[in-house]
């Protein structure tokens, strides 16, 4: 990461600055970049809400979020006076249709001390249904317009479904230039997402053999503990597809089975991501039963402890049929990918919070061993562990110690824990010191976000048009409904249950 000597004076201003979001991930990640020293040597942060309080009352309440929240730990006193000191706060209702004056004079204020025009950063940290008139306002006060220095970023979920995406962005795109947006999904920051480029395209071992001749199938999990907390209003309308498939399973998909790029170049990189998008097959509605399962939980038990079921969650509706866990068959028709399934799930409430990658090798073309010797013969795997021990298993095949011939498999384990001893940053500052240096690599174009929405918008569709029958259909604390096992027994596959263990 470059050090703040290089980097432009930057204002970051965050709308929606008393939400979660800012609470428990930017302020903590902006306070974390700044001890690290990557921050700009001239940097303020301006949060904006509708709630009328002073800048000192801001601060002593995010102070509370990141003693919480910061993966350092509890703030250490003179290092959070030189973080607090960057900060101020604005009170705007959006919904009136003169508010910006106070932003407006806050900004002119710290660039007047600066004696220089800053870099700009906007983010809209707020629902779907602010984001238009938060990026109307910017576009009226005219404090968004040098498009080489003024960002806006924009938070998932980017629109419900296809037609919405699409006029967001033509909305935006009528004011900016996608140059100037940032659409995120935070696990594109993270540390082991990215890593899948590197371990595909940095080492000449893997791509060879990443293709249909040697891959039998690939396996996403992204499976949770928790259950949707303090975000029922939000989740009950948006559930697993909208949440967690169309951004972050979808672009694992991507990094996954996309071609090699030509360069690093941001859009080198997002023009292949979009071309597994355009590529996967079309979910058709009278084939749904057998490659969706949807499921919510009922409840049951975490980690020992007894937790109620989605319907009886704060803010959701007692007859509620949204989905807490979804699981997709998808099939990449291209030279690369064809016949090769992509099994993909998430789900609330799952026994144990984990993300990885499976990619599992087909057999051998040749069995030349004895029966007795393979009894208890695996294929080869490549599991990639997004979270939370990051790292690379790669199971093979070896003879057992003993005088019989008798083969086992065994891991090669790379831990980054291990293997690097720096910690490394969290998505959430990775991306904003992405934004603050004008790196678009890792975040969504225009295209590429409706190409997802045209991936679930069916789905959706299908989905929406026949409630399901049979919620809650799965217990919290169970690895979700049993279509989604069937789903893969049809094929004579099965669900590799996460973190090495092979039973649920
Ligand atoms: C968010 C979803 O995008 O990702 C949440 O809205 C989900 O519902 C979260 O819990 C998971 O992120 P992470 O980084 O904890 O895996």
């Amino acid at each position: 990461m470059p050090k703040r000597s290089v980097l432009a004076p930057t204002i970051m201003v965050i709308f929606g600055a008393g939400g979660d979001l800012a609470w428990r991930k930017l302020i903590p990640a902006l306070y974390n970049l700044l001890l690290d020293g990557h921050l700009p040597e001239q940097f303020a942060i301006i949060g904006v809400a509708r709630k009328n309080v002073e800048s000192a009352g801001f601060r002593a309440k995010i102070r509370i979020g990141v003693d919480q929240f910061s993966r350092r730990g509890v703030i250490d006193e003179s290092l959070w006076d030189r973080f607090a000191e960057t900060i101020s706060y604005v009170s705007e209702d959006l919904a009136d249709p003169g508010s910006g004056i106070a932003l407006n004079a806050r900004l002119a204020e710290i660039e007047g001390m600066w004696g220089l025009r800053a870099n700009r950063i906007y983010y809209l940290a707020i629902p779907p249904t602010t984001m238009e008139p938060a990026a109307a306002m910017l576009q009226r006060l005219g404090v968004c317009r040098d498009c080489s220095r003024d960002r806006l970023v924009v938070e998932k979920p980017f629109g419900r479904d296809l037609p919405s995406a699409q006029m967001l962005n033509r909305f935006l795109g009528n004011m900016f230039v996608e140059s100037q947006i940032y659409r995120i999904d935070h696990y594109l920051g993270k540390e082991t997402v990215q890593n899948i480029l590197a371990f595909r395209f940095a080492n000449s071992l893997y791509e060879p053999i990443w293709n249909r001749r040697y891959i039998d199938h690939v396996q996403i999990t992204v499976a949770e503990t928790v259950g949707v907390e303090e975000r029922g209003d939000y989740y009950d309308h948006a559930g697993a597809l909208r949440d967690m498939v169309q951004n972050h399973l979808l672009q694992i998909l991507c990094l996954v089975a996309m071609e090699p790029p030509i360069s690093f170049d941001a859009d080198e990189i997002r023009n292949k991501k979009v071309d597994v998008l355009r590529a996967l097959r079309p979910i058709k509605s009278e084939e749904i039963h057998r490659v969706a399962v949807r499921g919510q939980y009922r409840k049951g038990t975490i980690h020992g402890s007894p937790v109620p079921g989605y319907r009886e969650e704060a803010s959701v509706s007692a007859e509620s049929a949204t989905e807490t866990y979804a699981a997709f068959t998808f099939h990449i028709d291209n030279w690369r990918w064809q016949g090769v399934p992509f099994y993909l799930r998430t789900g609330k409430r799952l026994p144990s919070k984990v993300s990885e990658v499976t990619i599992i090798f087909r057999s051998p073309p040749h069995q030349l061993f004895p029966s007795a010797a393979v009894e208890s013969w695996q294929p080869n795997r490549i599991v990639i562990r997004i979270q939370p021990e990051e790292g690379i298993d790669t199971r093979i095949q070896v003879k057992q110690p003993g005088t019989r011939l008798l083969l086992g498999a065994a891991d090669m384990q790379f831990r980054y824990s291990e293997a690097f001893k720096a910690p490394a940053p969290e998505a959430y500052e990775t991306l904003l010191l992405d934004v603050i240096r004008g790196d678009a690599t890792l975040f969504m174009r225009a295209d590429q976000v409706e190409c997802a929405w045209q991936v679930v918008t069916p789905i959706l569709d299908a989905w929406e048009a026949v409630p399901p029958a049979d919620f809650p259909d799965y217990p919290a604390g169970s690895w979700g409904p049993e279509a989604a096992d069937l789903m893969l027994a049809r094929e004579g596959h099965s669900w590799l249950h996460p973190a090495g263990r092979e039973e649920a």
